[in-house]
């Protein structure tokens, strides 16, 4: 939004430094952000606490959980990166016993999964008709005990099945803090969850679990589109997906320029998502699509090649910038998964707190684990 953000003011060696990096060095960069942030510290001294702060305890073995996924001719349905994250997943919380909820399971890859680990029976909530039909489809043809009912899990009334262990993989923002508040009013023995998505669900200021968190509500609010950020990764997309991204915002950006050009105000426009035929067109057939989307009248000339370059150099900085945006992605991830942590122990649970898997396998790789304390009460 701002080609100048503020942070260039207190800090102009750091935006010249950033501006100059080559492409190669860049790119190397956003995929070792661990190492950036040693290097930007000779800019920002406090960044050389950068890797400390963010780490966190693997869970998993050395043999991340491969050995619990199942057999690919046993997985016809479930897509190869999905079937290795449920086996990360399930061999993380192995071994099990008794019967297992699986949380907005899909077709219920990871209820399947967690049979293997010693689950007897799992059950599963999903709201899709289709979902739930194949989920129940796959689980026979297998002749798994897992059973999918179809079920909003945000609704008012849930009839919870008779499990002492809930566990959610990848379930979206309020659908995952929605398994932690409800699952543990309804005193699950364990609770086990993967979150994702933590923007997804409601709107406007985002509300901390815990009530320690709470008191810090002042210096630390966010409205939610703001916690997208916690999840801005391509790690998994394809390098063909990835250059069309680079430019289409490379096209953003040579429209933005464009139309600061000319308009009154010279500031920012955010332009809505645009139609996949757009992606194989041209920079001023977008320009045309996005000046029609926000009413916006072009000057009968208008020097596109001009304006495309002016797009692509900006494209540039951008990315050189959000490396430094990056730098806030996990920190803001882990105090979001941080708030749960302590809203479970508030709830009475003791926490453990870790990765299931390698970011390489997928970025969102927390995974919070909370047993509920035993009470001499009785
Ligand atoms: C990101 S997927 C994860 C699926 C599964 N856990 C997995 O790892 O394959 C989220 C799932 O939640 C389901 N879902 C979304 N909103 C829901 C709701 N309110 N109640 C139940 N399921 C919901 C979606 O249909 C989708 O299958």
């Amino acid at each position: 939004m701002e080609p100048r953000p503020d942070w260039c003011l207190p800090h102009p060696d750091l935006a010249s430094w950033l501006e100059q990096l080559s492409d190669t060095d860049c790119d190397y960069w956003h995929e070792h952000l661990l190492e950036f942030a040693q290097e930007a510290a000779h800019f920002v001294p406090a960044l050389a606490a950068y890797a400390e702060l963010v780490s966190v305890p693997s869970l998993f073995g050395h043999e991340g959980g491969t050995k619990a996924a199942l057999k690919e001719v046993d997985a016809a349905d479930m897509p190869g990166r999905k079937r290795l994250q449920a086996g990360a997943f399930a061999a993380t919380v192995a071994p099990l016993s008794g019967s297992v909820l699986d949380w907005c399971c899909g077709k219920g890859h990871l209820a399947r999964t967690l049979v293997g680990q010693g689950a007897e029976e799992v059950f599963g909530f999903e709201w899709d008709a289709e979902l739930v039909q194949d989920g129940n489809r796959i689980a026979a043809k297998y002749g798994d005990p897992v059973r999918v009912a179809q079920q909003d899990v945000m609704a008012e009334q849930l009839s919870w099945p008779a499990v002492a262990h809930g566990a959610a993989l990848h379930a979206c923002g309020d659908l995952h803090r929605q398994l932690l508040r409800r699952g543990s009013a309804a005193g699950l023995a364990r609770l086990s969850v993967s979150p994702c998505c933590y923007h997804l669900g409601g709107r406007g200021e985002y509300q901390m679990l815990s009530e320690r968190a709470q008191q810090y509500r002042g210096a630390l609010s966010m409205d939610r589109s703001s916690l997208r950020l916690a999840v801005q990764e391509t790690v998994t997309a394809p390098a063909r997906v990835r250059a069309q991204s680079a430019r289409i915002r490379a096209w953003r950006l040579g429209f933005d320029a464009l139309q600061r050009s000319f308009s009154e105000k010279g500031q920012y426009l955010p332009v809505p998502s645009h139609p996949p035929s757009l992606n194989n067109g041209t920079f001023e057939e977008f320009c045309r699509w996005a000046a029609n989307k926000k009413r916006v009248v072009l000057p009968s000339v208008v020097d596109w090649q001009h304006w495309q370059a002016v797009g692509e150099r900006r494209s540039r900085q951008v990315r050189r910038h959000e490396l430094l945006r990056h730098l806030f992605r996990r920190p803001l991830e882990l105090w979001l998964v941080l708030d749960y942590a302590v809203y479970m122990e508030e709830q009475g649970y003791r926490v453990n707190l870790g990765t299931f898997c390698e970011r390489s396998l997928t970025p969102r790789n927390l995974l919070l684990d909370a047993q509920l304390k035993l009470t001499n009460s009785k």
